[in-house]
């Protein structure tokens, strides 16, 4: 299908929605233009949430790989599509489901935390799934003497032992944008902007968190710069987050942190940017790409993540 222009092929998303019983979900990482159309945005957590609770017949993903599949963990009836299958996440893909069960393996009588950046095989082998916005909660929601296991994201594990004081075993994995925060750089902005508080989301390094005003998931960030009386913010966090920011803070400046070694001025996720208006509407129309997950991986992957919803 040729939609010519920019105006038609916004209606044809909005028509096609209506015909196929679609509900469109959208991360604060995705491109601006599909958070505006989507029906719902947020972080992984509100997500998995709105997901949860939906009638619709066919839930759109627009976000990476790993949130449709929790997506067709909690919705197994539906038709659950991601526009481009190919938007992976290199956190997920740094935590392979056989080394991982190694791992658990190696370190017996842990109860097994994941982040939801993990493919479902993982989290089939999983007790508990958290997200940035919960991870700390669920955590502290454990005995202090509960031996655990956390993966993949070495960072967020670090950031919660540090302020819980436990010693969670940690896989090592990491996110390849969150990684790449320069500290240099946020310097530099810093005594540029000195009334700036600087936002981090906790899978930044330890030196780039040691920077922040405030840690948090993509939606507590987003809260704390609506909420804050200052007027400028330095964000350490995907960029796709500023275009919301922005929008509910018109009058207010978000100034992008700079990865190590980009010659721009921000960081962005290339496989959240992968999904665009057109493969939304095409997607749409052909019901594909769809995700798909084995059942008995759904059967064992279920739990962990509707325990993380009954505690969030
Ligand atoms: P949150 O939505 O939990 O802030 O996650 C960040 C992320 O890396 C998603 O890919
Ligand atoms: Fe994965 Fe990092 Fe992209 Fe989030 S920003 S989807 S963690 S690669």
């Amino acid at each position: 299908m040729e939609v010519e222009n920019r105006a038609g092929l916004l209606r044809e998303i909005q028509r096609l929605k209506q015909e196929r019983d679609a509900v469109i979900l959208a991360h604060y990482y995705a491109k601006g233009e599909i958070q505006d159309i989507a029906d719902f945005i947020g972080d992984s957590l509100a997500l998995a949430q709105i997901a949860s609770k939906l009638d619709a017949k066919v839930i759109v993903m627009c976000g990476v790989h790993f949130m449709g599949e929790t997506v067709k963990i909690l919705c197994p009836d539906k038709v659950v599509l991601v526009p481009d299958l190919e938007a992976g996440c290199s956190l997920a893909d740094s935590c392979d489901a056989a080394d991982f069960e190694a791992f658990i393996k190696e370190h017996p009588g842990h109860t097994v935390i994941s982040y939801v950046n993990t493919s479902a095989a993982v989290k089939a082998l999983t007790d508990i799934v958290v997200t940035s916005g919960n991870a700390m909660k669920v955590v502290e929601s454990m005995p202090k003497d509960e031996k655990i296991i956390f993966g993949p994201d070495r960072n967020l594990g670090n950031y919660i032992n540090s302020v819980t004081g436990r010693q969670m075993v940690l896989w090592d994995g990491a996110c390849h944008v969150h990684e790449k925060f320069s500290v240099e750089k946020i310097m530099k902005l810093k005594a540029e902007h000195p009334d700036a508080p600087v936002l981090v989301h906790p899978e930044c390094r330890p030196q780039v968190r040691m920077l922040a005003d405030v840690i948090g998931s993509t939606a507590v960030l987003l809260k704390y710069a609506t909420e804050s009386d200052a007027t400028e913010f330095i964000v350490a966090t995907e960029s796709g987050i500023l275009h919301e920011m922005q929008k509910k803070c018109p009058e207010k400046t978000f100034i992008p942190a700079p990865a190590d070694d980009s010659t721009c001025a921000c960081n962005e996720c290339s496989y959240m940017k992968l999904n665009t208006l057109e493969k939304l509407c095409d997607c749409l129309r052909d019901l594909e790409p769809q995700i798909h997950v084995d059942e008995a991986i759904i059967d064992r992957a279920r739990l962990p993540i509707e325990r993380m919803l009954s505690l969030s």
